[in-house]
């Protein structure tokens, strides 16, 4: 008896199975209540009183040594099993995650696309500018507030080295080095030292546009950006123009548009007056186009500069505009189809 429970002890070491059919076989020679070890259970009482001990032991070794086997076995057979049914070759693959543009830079993109129809090119230039491009050149008086610290960043003072607070310095940079006829657009980012909340940020990004040439208008200027509203709000968007003050142009302009939710009659939005400012303008003060090198008894020419997060707000209807800093993906995500 011995020797046999020794012999079974060898065999199941060394056991096999490669599917759940071979496994449930030797289970079944081996555990069932006719296998082999029970048999030998059967066989125990015919052992010699003094050999029980010894022998009750070594059967319950191969009883748990058999068991322990099988249950080996199984999970192998389990876990080969399951890679076989979760490998479907025919399967069409995951599509690619593709990442989305930024919300911003959709709607960058398509006022430089409305523009570039009317002929406008790009210009950029450096946020990290002088006091000069950004206020000398474009008339600002010495004591005016925006060059004050508490609006704008500086770097350093004496020289004054500082982050641009609007895009319009790049129309000096362009002025001085480019002669008339001028036709360009700049789209960049812009630092003021602002609070942050729902409503401000201490960075955020503007496009400016500058028209400069002989006998440009106001009319001009009107007809530009009407063109521009209707391609970007619609084709019933209108535009009205109220008198404003920018130290760069002469005479300025705010313009608003009639408001697209509530088509004009006066909604939360547009706080009940049924328009929704979008951008300042004006004609290029004739001090600007001297101190830029360009002849002012020769030349005109017509400025905006427009707030992108204003124009996104507007068509997206988000209403915080924090979330275009967060990179928030449940955010982001949601301009896949914008583009
Ligand atoms: N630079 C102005 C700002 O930051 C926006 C602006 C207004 C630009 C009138 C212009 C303009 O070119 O003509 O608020």
């Amino acid at each position: 008896m011995k020797e046999r429970i020794k012999k079974l002890l060898d065999d199941i070491s060394s056991l096999k199975a490669a599917n759940k059919e071979e496994l449930e076989a030797l289970r079944i020679k081996y555990l069932s209540k006719k296998g082999e070890i029970s048999l030998l259970f059967n066989d125990f009482r015919n052992v010699a009183n003094e050999q029980k001990r010894e022998v009750g032991q070594l059967l319950n070794q191969l009883k748990d040594a058999a068991q322990e086997r099988i249950n080996e076995l199984k999970a192998a057979v389990d876990s080969s099993s399951d890679k076989q049914e979760t490998l479907d070759l025919t399967r069409t693959p995951d599509p690619i995650e593709l990442g989305t543009r930024h919300p911003l830079s959709i709607v960058k993109n398509e006022i430089v696309d409305i523009f570039s129809r009317i002929g406008f090119s790009i210009a950029e230039g450096p946020e990290v500018e002088d006091d000069w491009h950004v206020f000398s050149a474009l008339n600002f008086p010495p004591e005016h507030p925006a060059r004050d610290m508490q609006d704008t960043f500086f770097i350093t003072r004496d020289p004054d080295v500082l982050l641009r607070t609007h895009t319009s310095s790049v129309q000096s940079r362009v002025m001085l080095s480019q002669k008339p006829p001028i036709r360009v657009l700049c789209p960049g980012r812009v630092y003021r030292n602002e609070a942050i909340s729902y409503r401000a940020h201490c960075f955020f990004h503007q496009i400016e546009g500058l028209y400069i040439d002989k006998n440009v208008s106001f009319a001009d200027l009107r007809q530009a950006l009407l063109y521009f509203a209707k391609e970007m709000f619609g084709e019933d968007t209108k535009i009205r123009l109220r008198p404003s003050y920018f130290p760069f142009t002469e005479p300025s302009a705010e313009m608003d548009i009639s408001c697209d939710l509530c088509g004009g009659k006066g909604c939360a939005f547009c706080k009940g007056t049924g328009w929704v400012e979008i951008l300042g303008c004006g004609m290029v003060d004739p001090n600007v186009l001297e101190s830029c090198g360009i002849d002012s008894k020769v030349y005109t020419g017509y400025a905006f500069g427009l707030g992108v997060e204003r124009i996104t707000n507007l068509k997206f209807k988000v209403k915080d505009l924090r979330m275009f800093s967060e990179n928030d993906v449940r955010f982001l995500d949601q301009f896949k189809s914008a583009y």
